[in-house]
Order: C-alpha cells, then structure tokens, then sequence
C-alpha cells in the first residue's frame, strides 16, 4: 500500500478501539491500526483495516494532515501514548483522545500540544463497547478548527437520533471530556436510582428478578423510557448459562468506579455546585466494596428489615417518583455544566449537549431528549420552575416522599431517591437552617453573619462564650 493512503489512525486496539476502527471502516475510511502487542491486530478481517506494529510504517501510512485517535486508559498511559507519538507527526495533525480523561489533563495537553503546533481533540465518548462498534455519543473539545476537519469522521460514526448525528463540538479546550466526565456523574445517579428501586422491590416486597423484570418493563415508559431502564428489564429476565440461576443473584454486590463520577463531584464542589445524587451514588459504591464490614455489622445488629408486601408498593407512585429522581439528577448535573460554563468561559450550549446525549449513549432517553428540545437561551438553573419539571416533580414529588418513607421505615437504604428528596426540600425551603450554621460559625470563630434586618456583613451575636 501506498504512503499517506489512510483515512485516520487509531492507536490502542482493545475492546473499544477496535469497535472504533470497525465503525469507521463500517462507513467507508480507511483506519491504520497501531498497537505494541500483534495479538491485538490479529483476526481484524475488514478491508478498510490494516494493522501495524511498527510505529512509523502507522503514522506513514495516514493522509497527511493526520487525524490520529489514541485509546488508551487516561492518566499517565495517554501521557506516554502521545509522547511516543508525536516526534513521528508533523505540525497540523490532530490527536484525538477518546479516553476518560481528566479534563484538567486534557486542558493541559491541549494547550501543551497547540504550542507545538498541533491541534488535540479530547473527546467523550459514551455508549460502551456496543455504542463504540455500532454509533456511540460523541462529545468533543478542542479549536473549531480541528473539530471541522474531523467532523465528517466524527458526525458519520456516531449514533443517529432521528437521522441527526450524536457528535458535537461541545466548546473549546477541554470541554468535551468535562461533559463526559459530568453525563458519567448523572449515569451514576441514574444508576443508583434504579439500584435503590431494586433494592425496595428486593428485600422490602420480596420480588425476585423475574417478578421485576416486567415492572422494569413498565416503568420503561413515558419520559423514564430509557437505555438505563430497558437494560434494567433485560438484566432481570436474564439467566445464569453455569448455574440456570438469575444472573441478579449470582453477581457479587460490590461496584467499583473508574474515577470518571468520583470527578464530578469533586468538580461539583470546586464550582460550588450541589451534587448529592452522584455523591449518594458513589457513597453506594464505596460501601459496597466494604462487603466484610457490611456482613460484620448485619451480624451484629440485624439487618431491620421486616418486608411488607407486594401491594404495599404502589407501582404508579414507583414510577412518578423515580422520573422525579431522574429529573432532579439531570437538572444537578447540567448545573454542574452550566458552572463549569461560566468558570471556563467557554458559553456551552445546553440543549446542544442534550441532543448529543439523545442516542447511543448510557443516559439517552425521553428525559434528555425533552430537555434538547427546549428552547436556548436555556437556563438549567430554572429549568425546575418551567412546565416541563413542574409537571414530572408536582406529581412525582408526594409519590418519591411515599416511596422512600416506605423504604426507610423498613430499613432500606435508598441514598439516591432520599437525596433527590432532599435536595427537592431543601431547594423549595426559601427560609432555610443556615442560620444556625452561621451562629454557631460566628460564637465557636466570629465569622460573622449577614442580618436579615441590615445591608451588610461581618455582624456579631452577642455570644456569652
Ligand atoms: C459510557 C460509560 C463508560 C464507562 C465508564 C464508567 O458513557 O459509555 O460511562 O464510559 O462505563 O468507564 O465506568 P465506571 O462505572 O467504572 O466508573
């Protein structure tokens, strides 16, 4: 084959990239494949596929100004990836991450690497292995300039909503990889959520997986009708092949993190933001791989719960709490979005984001493709006071508080669903406790407060201690 043939490269052939490569050849490029270990290049029976070990036949062979997609873990692996890379390009190529990066790190390389005069495109991608292979949601970052070059590449492999591409130039620098790092904190809420209703149905109403799976079925309906809840059902119907078991009660339940929701909050919390329903999910998580400790204190003080039945759980209030569930976490997380906006400058689109998430990716479904359809200016802040929210939360607000009172009262923990409770409370409470805060603030530190009675800060109360 000649030089400077290929369409694109790909560096990092595992699951994902090779799924990439696959969807890029699907629709007609050509793809130098890269990677150390043959294996991996091995069986990659698809003419617009070639594989190379050697890491200058791999650049040689792509159209020059190269566009060069690296899929390797985030963190130091992508560091060492694109140094390895770059004295073998030449100024104008582009280099895609399509990793879970950092988006700190990816701000940081994208400005390293435009010094040097190439253009760095950090990209989210979500969808899974199958979303990868068969049109994954892409969120993009970097100069306009880069995004037009790649874009027909981009736009072409992506999933469909309706015939309109799930790829976007989210904004400049980093902020493709900050709304993939915020769309997996929602995942995570989401996720939650449904785990929290298993956990109710489970071990307060007795049902086992094959009872939910067409309660799952159901509720996959209306604005909760989702990618989320639709692998919900399927996950319930499914059997164990070994043992001919529920595939639910076989896997352990101890859920580890990537890191990608562990980033939200704490970007959550840099930008000031509130973020409790991802944090309740990674409390979830983090308690979950304390499986000994759990045993340990079940062993020691019972585990509470007594059950109630079926009927007790009322499958309409189920529903209308969990979409307000669902809507509370999007709302958190596009002001997430929203504050990372602001504090970057980089004027991002809401429902321009929305409409990425439409298709292929793990969070796609009514809810946030409602959300796309509304009109910008869009204001995520206020959006809970406009029609859409009013309607799912004066409905699905009484029905969430039925529910996790049913939950707590038997002593089933559902963090997500009490915290889109809480964070609905406190939000709707205009005098709030605060106030207490602040005293107890200024007589242990004389922080001082502000009056409700005065302009102004830095009063005192007139403490005895
Ligand atoms: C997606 C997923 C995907 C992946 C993450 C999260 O959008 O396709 O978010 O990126 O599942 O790695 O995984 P953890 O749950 O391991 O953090």
């Amino acid at each position: 084959m000649a030089n400077g043939q290929l369409d694109i490269g790909l560096m990092g052939v595992g699951v994902m990239g090779r799924n990439l490569a696959l969807n890029l050849a699907d629709n007609g490029y050509t793809v130098a494949l890269f990677d150390t270990d043959p294996e991996k290049l091995s069986g990659l029976d698809h003419p617009g596929l070639t594989g190379f070990t050697d890491l200058s036949a791999f650049t040689v062979s792509i159209r020059i100004p190269r566009a060069v997609i690296i899929m390797v873990p985030a963190g130091a692996a992508l560091d060492m990836a694109v140094d390895t890379l770059l004295p073998e390009l030449q100024t104008g190529d582009i280099l895609i991450d399509a990793g879970n990066s950092n988006h700190h790190d990816t701000k940081r390389r994208e400005a390293e690497l435009a010094q040097q005069g190439f253009e760095f495109i950090g990209m989210g991608v979500s969808g899974g292995a199958e979303g990868a292979r068969k049109g994954p949601a892409i969120m993009a970052g970097g100069s306009q300039q880069a995004w037009n070059r790649a874009a027909p590449m981009l736009t072409a492999i992506a999933a469909k909503y309706h015939g309109e591409s799930c790829a976007g130039r989210m904004g400049p620098d980093s902020a493709g990889h900050f709304v993939k790092t915020i769309h997996n904190g929602i995942e995570y809420a989401l996720m939650q959520m449904i785990a929290d209703v298993y956990a109710l149905l489970r071990d307060g109403a007795g049902y086992t997986p094959a009872d939910m799976a067409p309660l799952f079925a159901d509720l996959n309906s209306g604005y909760r009708h989702s990618y989320l809840m639709g692998i919900t059902e399927e996950i319930c119907r499914t059997l164990d092949p070994e043992t001919g078991r529920p595939m639910l009660d076989i896997i352990l339940d101890r859920a580890a993190q990537k890191g990608t929701g562990r980033w939200t909050a704490l970007e959550a919390q840099d930008l000031g933001q509130p973020a409790n329903l991802v944090e309740a999910a990674l409390l979830a998580r983090a308690v979950s791989s304390q499986d000994g400790l759990r045993r340990e204190i079940e062993d020691a003080f019972g585990s509470g719960i007594t059950g109630f039945d079926q009927g007790s759980v009322s499958k309409d209030d189920l529903g209308a709490g969990l979409l307000a569930g669902m809507a509370l976490a999007f709302w958190q997380g596009l002001q997430v979005i929203e504050a990372g906006s602001r504090e970057w400058n980089w004027d991002l689109k809401l429902t321009e984001i929305a409409k990425v998430w439409r298709a292929g990716c793990i969070i796609s479904g009514e809810l946030v493709s409602t959300i796309a359809a509304q009109d910008e200016p869009f204001d995520a802040t206020r959006m809970i006071t406009g029609p859409f929210y009013k309607e799912i939360l004066n409905e699905g607000i009484p029905a969430l508080r039925r529910i996790v009172i049913l939950a707590l009262q038997d002593g089933i923990a559902v963090p997500t669903l009490s915290g889109a409770l809480a964070l609905f409370d406190l939000n709707r409470t205009a005098r709030g406790s605060a106030n207490m805060l602040q005293a107890q603030r200024d007589f242990f530190g004389q922080h001082g407060f502000e009056r409700m009675d005065k302009e102004g800060r830095g009063y005192h109360g007139p403490w005895a201690g």
